[in-house]
């Protein structure tokens, strides 16, 4: 099978979120067992060019684009290998600076900017030398115009054969377009029926049917100013389509999480799928992790507590914990590490509570505000790092930054740090992940793998991959957590005590028995990727 992925996102290279290291660690997991995986990104001025290996101009490509059929926009493809995969960068060419920006995303002509990069990657892959390839796989709306393109646009060309997976490792993004912008995009020959199928849901119910049902001898004008949906029109045209767990995928299909397009997904269910997100153990390992200041693995732990003491002293946090061997002590305490006499936290020191997030309300962190106050007045410590696209969310957590740091006990660092994070998974006793609503969640399995303990809210994959180690029916080996489920502060406040407790009352339990365990859980990408190729393969077989 030959894949190639569309995608907005790719770890290290390009990452905002969680799609980055699913594009980046899926790829590299279906390269290792045989499949010719390659995958095409914008090429953005923010791209960390030091981690992409062989960035050579590879061609050039008229894109058809603009206002009247014989526009075109001369396109410039670059190709480069990033940690072993191939991949291509999408330029426009000069005046059209769609993707030099300085960030990813949060323009007001986004929804442009990424259909113009869908429609570059189908001519780029329709005029390039090589066979066309067996599957095109789209990642959320930034690349959903793949859809309605592919289907009819390129329908006739090399890529007939090209079958479409789509995934959505978000349904809150759908991207927005008017029915005018299909004539740009080049869909005007079918507009009618494109428009019909991308119309906005809120449309469907506004209008009655009548209205907005198309002339089939072409567009007229009921619907150049209705705004469709880009990712509708993506749901509609795939021939698959997954979403990062199960749960998430139960969850879409309802009024609560299908963010209005639940009803377009329950009339494709039999083509839709839930597949748990795995994490790529290369990239997230602490026994080799080169972001840490010491290593460690289930069994042999102590490198953990080096990794406390010295994310501490980063910091500036007190640490009271005691390190165990000499070489932990090595540079590495604060110069402290002594028991506090008489401490009820016991001679191992107190809780780290960690949060690794993007601020946004999708995350739940309000829930979080009132327990985490109770938790540092009771001595333990906090680390928040928060990459915070929304300013008013920067302004409250800057304030509570400042309320809680007073005491010395917490830092929140507000910025997007990939190393910064590596150290703080390691060095965390517990991982808050409060989510509202969560497709999957990566942090609590990274968290899991360091030997952290999450504590989450039960949605999405969340509720798929943390098992509560009081609750949940799961046979005891299973369980790795604390979960809750209430969308209220006492609800997460409970969860977060009820960890603390463990940990105040349980430590040996917690240190020799939880953390091992939690450690030992597989949460690689060996099965997932597996259901990805059965899904491809299935798509093939259309
Ligand atoms: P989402 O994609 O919704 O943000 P995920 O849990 O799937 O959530 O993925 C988040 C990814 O981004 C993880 O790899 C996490 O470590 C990382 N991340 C989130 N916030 C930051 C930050 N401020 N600095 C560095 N990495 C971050
Ligand atoms: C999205 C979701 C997150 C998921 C990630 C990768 O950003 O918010 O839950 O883990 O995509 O699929």
């Amino acid at each position: 099978l030959n894949v190639v992925h569309v995608a907005s996102e790719m770890a290290p290279i390009a990452k905002v979120g969680g799609l980055a290291d699913v594009v980046a660690s899926l790829a590299k997991a279906h390269q290792a067992s045989g499949l010719l995986t390659e995958v095409i990104l914008p090429k953005y001025d923010c791209i960390q060019y030091g981690e992409v290996h062989e960035l050579r101009h590879m061609c050039e490509v008229e894109v058809p684009w603009g206002p009247d059929a014989n526009r075109t926009v001369r396109t410039v493809v670059w190709s480069g290998c990033v940690d072993g995969l191939p991949v291509y960068f999408i330029e426009p060419h000069c005046n059209e600076k769609y993707f030099w920006r300085g960030k990813f995303y949060g323009e007001s002509d986004d929804a442009a900017r990424f259909s113009f990069f869908s429609r570059a990657a189908l001519e780029f892959l329709a005029r390039r030398q090589h066979e066309a390839p067996d599957l095109l796989h789209i990642h959320d709306w930034q690349a959903a115009a793949v859809g309605p393109l592919l289907k009819e646009t390129y329908k006739a060309s090399g890529l007939s054969r090209t079958r479409l997976v789509l995934t959505i490792h978000n349904m809150a993004f759908q991207g927005h377009i008017s029915g005018a912008f299909l004539q740009h995009m080049g869909l005007a020959g079918r507009a009618s029926q494109v428009a019909e199928v991308m119309l906005h849901e809120s449309q469907h119910h506004h209008h009655n049917q009548a209205s907005v049902t198309i002339n089939p001898n072409g567009m007229g004008n009921n619907f150049s100013n209705a705004t469709l949906n880009l990712l509708k029109g993506a749901i509609s045209y795939a021939d698959r389509i997954t979403t990062v767990s199960p749960t998430y995928a139960r969850e879409v299909l309802g009024p609560q999480l299908g963010m209005g397009l639940q009803a377009v997904l329950q009339r494709h269910q039999g083509k839709l799928a839930g597949v748990l997100n795995g994490l790529d153990y290369e990239t997230w390992n602490p026994n080799t992790d080169p972001c840490l200041p010491a290593h460690y693995t289930a069994e042999e732990r102590s490198g953990k507590r080096a990794c406390k003491a010295a994310l501490c002293r980063e910091l500036g946090l007190p640490f009271d914990g005691v390190l165990q061997t000499a070489a932990d002590a090595n540079g590495n305490g604060n110069g402290n590490g002594a028991p506090v006499e008489g401490s009820p936290w016991g001679p191992n020191g107190r809780p780290l509570i960690a949060i690794v997030s993007r601020l946004t309300e999708q995350k739940g962190l309000h829930l979080m505000i009132s327990g985490l106050r109770a938790a540092v007045a009771a001595g333990a410590q906090v680390v928040v790092l928060g990459s915070a696209p929304d300013p008013k969310v920067q302004r409250e957590w800057e304030g509570l930054a400042r309320e809680l740091g007073s005491g010395g006990d917490a830092r929140i660092v507000l910025r997007h740090d990939e190393a910064l994070s590596h150290r703080i998974f390691a060095a965390s006793d517990m991982l808050l992940v409060p989510s509202m609503f969560e497709p999957c969640g990566l942090t609590q399995l990274i968290a899991l793998r360091y030997g952290t303990v999450p504590i989450v809210r039960e949605t999405g994959g969340l509720a798929d991959t943390v098992r509560d180690v009081a609750h949940s029916p799961a046979p005891e080996h299973e369980r790795n957590g604390f979960t809750f489920a209430g969308t209220d502060e006492p609800a997460a406040q409970k969860a977060l005590q009820r960890a603390i407790d463990a940990y105040r009352n349980g430590r040996d339990w917690w240190e020799s028995e939880l953390v091992p365990r939690i450690m030992r859980q597989d949460w690689s990408w060996t099965q997932s990727a597996q259901k990805y190729q059965e899904i491809y393969t299935s798509a093939t077989r259309l």
